[in-house]
């Protein structure tokens, strides 16, 4: 009998061991791990360079207030706006926390210029943004809502796609647009890079600013640092996580400086932000993606995967419908519910995990190396020609 509370529905198998894209269960099976803590862990598990990081700084010191100064986050914050949009950062934990201090942000700035009434937050219909009770309600899901009220006011909604939809919502309420650039938990949905240049128009025109979630798809994973930079888009505020702490707990949020004015001392906080040791792990993971090529090999074999993946679905129309994604953010769209499908796959020692719209989600580690990928290829094509 467990004591921990029933909200997860997990799987009954655990690990011992993590080394690079595998995982080892007590039994000594080796499983390619395909999820990596849903793109947590960027450069696999392990990473030598990253534990020789951590250990370092947990010799020097692992925990000081935010009330003095942290060099190593002042390094990281530094490293992050030298190749980005941002001017400046403010470090959380997770990503729910970056996703809800970019709300706070957006509604601060109209605050502090005088427009106290353009405070709506306009989001896409079931999107994912974490699960604090605020951005429940920024998703505007059922499903993640449901038995949680009062409904937290303040957010609007328009459907994936929908243009019109979208300018229709609009009102001088509006402080901000939030999307996730593309849509993990909803389906490894790709918003077009036409929509997002779009979404920047509109914003620039009615003076909204544009909040580009990139806590899944950010840091790399889809051959950019950033999934934007695809679209050339510049956003105002951006949150990330997930891969920027490569499996240490690490979320930040990215604004410019006309943002980050409206964030003066007092306005937010958190005791564990910023803290130095997972500085120390965001800056070695940094070191790793900042390195030249370290990105274009991200393209280059997300290419050939997908192309693999796009073969596959050529010969199973009838199991695969569709194949999406970017980079290393790789969806494959059944026709029918996907459960069986990963069970399948975990079966043959490969780990995968679910999104919405009946898609199986495949999060290999930037690093990972092409023969991984073709291991799992093959157990894929088995799994489709077994399939009944
Ligand atoms: C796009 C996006 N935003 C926010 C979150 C919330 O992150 P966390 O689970 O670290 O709170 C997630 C988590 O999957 C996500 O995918």
């Amino acid at each position: 009998m467990t004591s921990l509370v029933n909200n997860y529905n997990r799987r009954k198998i655990s690990f011992i061991k993590g080394r690079g894209s595998f995982l080892y269960t007590n039994s000594g099976k080796q499983y390619l791990d395909f999820v990596q803590g849903i793109a947590v862990n960027s450069l696999g598990h392990s990473n030598p360079y990253l534990s020789r990081a951590l250990k370092k700084q947990v010799g020097k010191v692992w925990h000081v207030s935010n009330s003095f100064l942290i060099p190593e986050g002042e390094k990281l914050a530094k490293r992050l706006t030298k190749k980005t949009f941002a001017q400046r950062v403010m470090f959380q934990n997770s990503g729910v926390e970056a996703t809800e201090a970019a709300i706070k942000a957006a509604r601060r700035y109209f605050y502090s210029i005088g427009k106290v009434k353009k405070n709506r937050i306009l989001c896409i219909k079931n999107s994912f943004h974490g699960r604090t009770l605020a951005t429940i309600y920024a998703s505007g899901s059922k499903k993640m809502t449901e038995g949680f009220g009062p409904k937290i006011d303040g957010f609007d909604h328009f459907k994936f796609g929908d243009y019109k939809g979208l300018k229709k919502s609009i009102t001088n309420k509006t402080a901000a647009i939030m999307v996730e650039t593309i849509m993990g938990e909803g389906g490894i949905k790709v918003i077009p890079d036409r929509f997002l240049r779009d979404l920047r128009k509109i914003c620039n025109k009615k003076n909204i600013l544009l909040i580009l979630d990139e806590v899944q798809c950010g840091i790399g994973r889809t051959g950019k640092f950033f999934a934007f930079e695809h679209s050339k888009v510049k956003p105002d505020i951006v949150p990330i996580a997930k891969g920027i702490g490569g499996g240490f707990p690490i979320g930040a949020v990215l604004m410019t400086n006309k943002v980050a004015k409206c964030m003066s001392p007092g306005s937010h906080g958190s005791t564990f932000g910023g803290n130095p040791l997972a500085m120390s792990v965001g800056n070695a993971v940094l070191d790793q993606i900042y390195k030249k090529n370290f990105l274009n090999k991200v393209t280059k074999l997300s290419n050939y995967f997908l192309d693999e993946l796009n073969n596959i679905k050529n010969k199973y129309p009838k199991l695969i419908k569709d194949i999406r994604g970017k980079g290393l953010l790789i969806g494959i769209q059944l026709h029918f519910n996907q459960t069986k499908f990963i069970k399948s796959l975990e079966k043959n020692y490969l780990l995968t995990i679910r999104a919405a719209e009946n898609v199986v989600r495949i999060l290999p580690p930037l690093n990972v190396k092409k023969n991984e990928i073709d291991f799992a290829l093959k157990i894929i094509k088995k799994v489709c020609r077994e399939y009944k």
